[in-house]
């Protein structure tokens, strides 16, 4: 994981650069450093561990200044979080910044070591820089030793490198770890993420895997690692520099939940026509002659955007009647999975740059599945690894946990789904304008749950002291009791568990007492009155229920139960709206019980490490 900024300009490079940073805390807080060149010609760090406003600190007893200059935030990988390991490292007349896992630094750094070099940290990435100086000493030529640097490495890697003998050029790399060249008109930048950058352009260079890039302030040159020249596009970020920023909430996660009606408008509006009623996924690449070829559809994903894919399963099942299984990313590979031409694998992914899922993406390439994204992050390694992307319109997502990336990318299978079976004729036009209502109306839905968001602090208030909570669901609201009870344990460190209800009494039911809350996803339809039966069973042993309904308040659920009513939005919809009560819920206890919300303990946004 890690962040990493780099800047060559014209500006105070400290402020550039220490900013930058704050926009990427959301990929490590361990550790955070910089290193300028000073007037003195001469290169000038301060790092320390701890989160960037640690490192705000040492700079003011610390200053530093210069118009060139490297920053990084920590996520630690090799070596545990400490000043010394933190970055940049330097070596002679070099200092670096890394992302990424060096996975031969043992056997370099004992060659480094037998050449009489010292290590001054337990990290891989200072054997990067000792090798720089150790090349450099050989072949006295920056450029040339980068390189060599470079195809030494075995693993993966965004680097950025400064030399004092050289200060007025900026030199960075990227392998399977993220990095982005901005063009601005104050000078030029490399950040692992576009929020960092933001605020100065929006021009920018997405890099590929074996670029090097050298950067002056007025010019750049892309060249692969054997020195020929590659000319990459400039693209240009869509994104608004404000939506990166808290606007007035306390916290990006309170904002993010808050954006979700807009953020699902953005992700339909991107493939629907409205006055034609037609939706188009050209840059999916999935023309009905595939559709035509493909007898089962591969989900996989990690985390939340794992939970989507089991959304996902029940949409494409329910409407298309395609076979779908679902994978975590981590086990897909391992499992020798059954792939070949005849098989769909699709990618989700916030970030785009999650490292287990791109495995499994290469997983299913080199298999020969036809392989898609459904990616958050344009340009992201996953969009361009993949053979078509649809994109979910959520905007930078910068709280750790997911909320509104979460929701459009169900939105995304839901539009997926509309589209599959309207090509092949599943679905004739007069189901899909119906659909295709269901979904127009999910925004304001979404406004009149996030209007009755105090009634969720109220729960919060009461619960906030509980240490176990129970989440079930049942059907297509079981990923949904998954996410929830991941949402509560990952940001307020509450042990929470989801469960399809169906199997409660195949376990579970031995831990209810008066001390474990149940949380129970209520959805009127088939499964309601089986619902019913599992909070009579709750209650029969003294549990607490707390509901989210639909449409209206039910004396069934229990005259003391906590009930929160969400609007009937459908179907295949109601995960949704279901959603938005439980990330508030999440959020509310873990800022009652004063955690990090943003950046909870020992979890990074984007990890790009197996
Ligand atoms: C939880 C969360 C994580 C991510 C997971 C995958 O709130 O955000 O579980 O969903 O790390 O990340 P992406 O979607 O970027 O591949």
């Amino acid at each position: 994981m890690c962040g990493i900024v780099g800047y060559i300009g014209r500006n105070d490079g400290v402020a550039v650069i220490v900013e930058g940073l704050k926009r990427l805390e959301y990929r490590g807080y361990d550790s955070a450093g910089v290193a300028m060149i000073g007037k003195d010609g001469k290169i000038a760090v301060v790092r320390c561990q701890g989160k960037i406003k640690e490192l705000e600190t040492r700079l003011e007893e610390q200053p530093l200044s210069g118009t060139v200059g490297i920053g990084h935030t920590r996520w630690a990988t090799h070596g545990a979080p400490s000043d010394a390991n933190a970055h940049p490292h330097r070596s002679g007349p070099f200092a670096v910044v890394h992302n990424g896992i060096i996975e031969n630094y043992a056997e370099l750094k004992e060659g480094l070591l037998a050449k009489g070099y010292e290590f001054t940290s337990e990290t891989d990435t200072e054997v990067i820089v000792r090798l720089l100086e150790d090349q450099w000493k050989e072949c006295n030529d920056y450029e040339e030793s980068v390189r060599r640097v470079l195809r030494q490495l075995r693993g993966s890697y965004a680097v950025v490198f400064l030399n004092e003998q050289d200060p007025d050029v900026l030199v960075g790399a990227r392998q399977e770890s993220p990095l982005i060249l901005g063009l601005g008109p104050d000078g030029h930048y490399f950040a692992s993420d576009i929020p960092a950058i933001l605020q100065h352009t929006r021009d920018v260079v997405l890099l590929d895997d074996g670029d090097v890039v050298f950067v002056t302030r007025d010019g750049y040159r892309v060249e692969s690692l054997e020195g020929r020249a590659r000319h990459p596009e400039v693209t240009v970020i869509d994104w608004n520099p404000i939506a990166a920023e808290k606007a007035g909430y306390k916290h990006f996660m309170q904002k993010e939940i808050f954006e979700q009606p807009r953020a699902i408008v953005d992700t339909l509006r991107s493939v629907v026509d409205l006055n034609r009623e037609v939706l188009q996924v050209p840059e999916l690449n999935l023309d009905a002659g595939l559709i035509g070829k493909i007898k089962k559809i591969y989900l996989v994903a990690c985390g939340t955007s794992y939970h989507a894919c089991l959304v996902g399963k029940y949409m494409l099942e329910g409407v298309c009647r395609v076979p779908v299984e679902v994978d975590l990313a981590s086990e897909f590979r391992y499992r020798d999975p059954l792939l070949g031409e005849d098989a769909l694998l699709i990618v989700v992914s916030q970030s785009g740059e999650t490292a287990d899922t791109r495995a499994a993406l290469k997983e299913g390439m080199e298999k020969g599945a036809h392989c898609r994204a459904i990616v958050n992050v344009v340009g992201s390694s996953l969009a361009r690894m993949a053979q078509g992307v649809l994109y979910t319109h959520a905007g930078p997502e910068i709280g750790v946990a997911s909320t509104k990336a979460f929701t459009t990318q169900v939105v995304a299978f839901y539009l997926l789904a509309l589209y599959w079976a309207r090509t092949d004729g599943t679905l004739n036009q007069a189901g899909f304008s119906k659909y295709l209502k269901e979904l127009l109306t999910l925004p304001r839905k979404l406004e009149e749950v996030l209007d009755r968001a105090d009634v969720l602090r109220d729960w919060a208030r009461h619960f906030r002291k509980v240490d176990h909570f129970l989440y079930l669901g049942r059907g297509i609201l079981y990923p949904i009791a998954l996410e929830g009870a991941l949402k509560l344990k990952e940001i307020s460190y509450v042990h929470a568990e989801g469960y399809a209800a169906g199997e409660m009494k195949h376990g579970p039911i031995a831990l209810i007492d008066e001390n474990m809350p149940v949380l129970v996803l209520a959805q009127k339809g088939d499964l309601y009155e089986k619902m019913l039966s599992n909070v009579q069973e709750v209650r029969a042993r003294g549990g607490r229920v707390l509901a989210v309904v639909e449409g209206e308040p039910d004396p069934r659920l229990g005259e003391e139960a906590w009930q929160f009513t969400v609007p009937e939005a459908g179907k295949w919809l109601a995960p949704v709206v279901f959603s938005v009560p439980l990330q508030l819920l999440a959020y509310y206890v873990a800022d009652l019980r004063g955690t990090d919300v943003d950046q909870p303990r020992n979890l990074a946004k984007s990890v790009t490490v197996e």
